[in-house]
């Protein structure tokens, strides 16, 4: 991707691009192959260094983790005030605030940056999301707009998203949603399957959803995939592909941030534990005794429909965390301008998104994008089919832990009293936790195992 990334900037900026590599052979092998492109390659540090303008930019395309507090101690002591690195991993947020922190005692200036698109994107036009000190924008945007991925309307997808830590965690949000997404359509797709579709079949019906405001790369991407036919037997390839779906972290580190910010993020949480149990081969295997068999006949305008609102509340779950966090560190980030920049380059790209980041620009604070029109028309619109879909999977031995997930979470925001109530009484009784009352101020408790006369706390 660092190749792919080096090869874009010197199509795109003025002067030679130069790279580093700990390995020789492999520095001057790239700028070989790619004499069109101007390059220059080293694997000594300190002619590296010299070889940038000042303030030198630095984009460290290292594995997340210890690599990149390597790389940075290395060029400490080789660069000047102001100078600036830019991480374009997919590092954990925590690392980037430390990171932060350190480079600023050392007058060095760091933004943590999630880069999106894979190496396709990297090289053709990936969305970016760097997040860091405000002055830094004006020293790098004349580098990352050229070579980001371009919006219909020709706007560039990267923009600073905000202070500290936020570009990573905005990145890590991109994949939770990225996680959900992709578990989304393979739910939809097994509704499919168990309506007696084959592959290619399904293939055409995602092919046909992703047009206007509902289509996107995911959509896109599943039609091509499932149209694929085995290099080896000739018959669908998805029909010979193990179903262990692995993952690197960004999706569990999105739930655990959920957790840690008191934001529901279950659509999230269930296509990350799909891949758990996915792989969780013994226990399967502890089963596979009593099989049970796939089958649904929803009319697909159904499935489509309960696909098209889940997918949605998958989204605003992520946004609804990424607000409350920028909160909690006091980051600025706006919705409007990430959701904008997820709209070309990234995985998640998607119709609906232009008008998402519209609902934001014009109100700034509002909670939920999906609680706004024409969101909320359209949700409302499709909740009959998410509901009648979901319960019609679970009855008919469909596993649709995501679709499930997104109705419960829609279900309990508009409900009036939830029997939450019950675990705030039953908390009180055996913690004295307290509870508060709905026509009180105040926490209350019951003195249970005596009078049960209630008192405030
Ligand atoms: C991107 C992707 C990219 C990658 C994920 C995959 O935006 O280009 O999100 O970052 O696909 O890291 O994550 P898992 O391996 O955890 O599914």
């Amino acid at each position: 991707m660092g190749a792919s990334l080096a090869r874009n900037l010197s199509r795109n900026v003025d002067g030679s691009v130069a790279m580093f590599d700990l390995d020789e052979s492999k520095i001057s092998a790239l700028v070989a192959a790619h004499p069109e492109a101007n390059l220059s390659g080293f694997s000594h540090l300190p002619d590296f260094v010299a070889a940038l303008a000042v303030p030198r930019v630095i984009l460290l395309m290292v594995p997340a983790g210890r690599p990149v507090d390597a790389v940075i101690e290395s060029l400490t002591p080789l660069l000047t005030d102001g100078d600036i690195i830019i991480d374009g991993g997919n590092t954990h947020y925590p690392d980037t605030e430390r990171r932060v922190a350190e480079c600023a005692q050392n007058n060095l200036r760091f933004i943590g940056m999630g880069v999106s698109g894979g190496e396709q994107g990297a090289l053709l036009g990936p969305a970016m999301m760097p997040g860091g000190d405000p002055t830094v924008w004006a020293d790098i945007a004349g580098l990352l707009e050229p070579i980001a991925a371009k919006a219909e309307d020709g706007q560039p997808c990267v923009t600073l998203v905000g202070s500290g830590a936020s570009g990573h965690f905005t990145k890590m949000v991109h994949n939770g949603i990225e996680y959900a997404d992709l578990q989304l359509i393979g739910e939809a797709y097994a509704l499919l399957r168990a309506g007696g579709r084959n592959a290619a079949e399904c293939s055409e019906v995602f092919a046909s959803w992703n047009t206007g405001e509902d289509r996107s790369y995911l959509l896109e991407s599943a039609a091509t995939v499932l149209a694929q036919s085995d290099p080896d037997t000739g018959g669908a390839l998805i029909d010979y592909v193990l179903d262990h779906a692995k993952g690197k972290g960004t999706g569990a580190w999105t739930v655990i941030a959920g957790a840690d910010e008191g934001v529901s993020v279950s659509v999230i949480a269930e296509s990350l534990f799909a891949r758990s149990i996915s792989s969780a081969t013994a226990e399967r295997q502890a089963w596979a005794g009593d099989p049970v068999s796939a089958s649904a006949d929803l009319p697909v305008d159904a499935v489509r429909d309960a696909y098209m609102a889940a997918r949605l509340i998958a989204y605003q779950q992520g946004l609804a965390l990424l607000a409350t966090a920028s909160e909690t560190f006091g980051w600025n980030v706006a919705l409007a301008p990430v959701v904008r920049i997820w709209r070309a380059g990234c995985i998640i790209r998607a119709g609906f998104l232009d008008a998402v980041s519209r609902v934001y620009a014009e109100n700034p604070e509002c909670v939920s994008f999906l609680s706004m029109e024409p969101f909320r028309g359209q949700l409302l619109e499709r909740l009959p089919s998410l509901r009648q879909v979901a319960a019609e999977a679970i009855l008919g031995n469909v596993p649709t832990p995501a679709l499930a997930a997104a109705v419960n979470h829609q279900t309990m925001l508009m409900s009036g009293a939830l029997p939450t109530a019950l675990v705030q009484l039953l908390r009180d009784f055996f913690g004295s936790h307290t509870y508060e009352r709905t026509d009180q101020e105040g926490n209350f408790h019951i003195i249970w195992e005596a009078d049960r006369s209630q008192h405030r706390r």
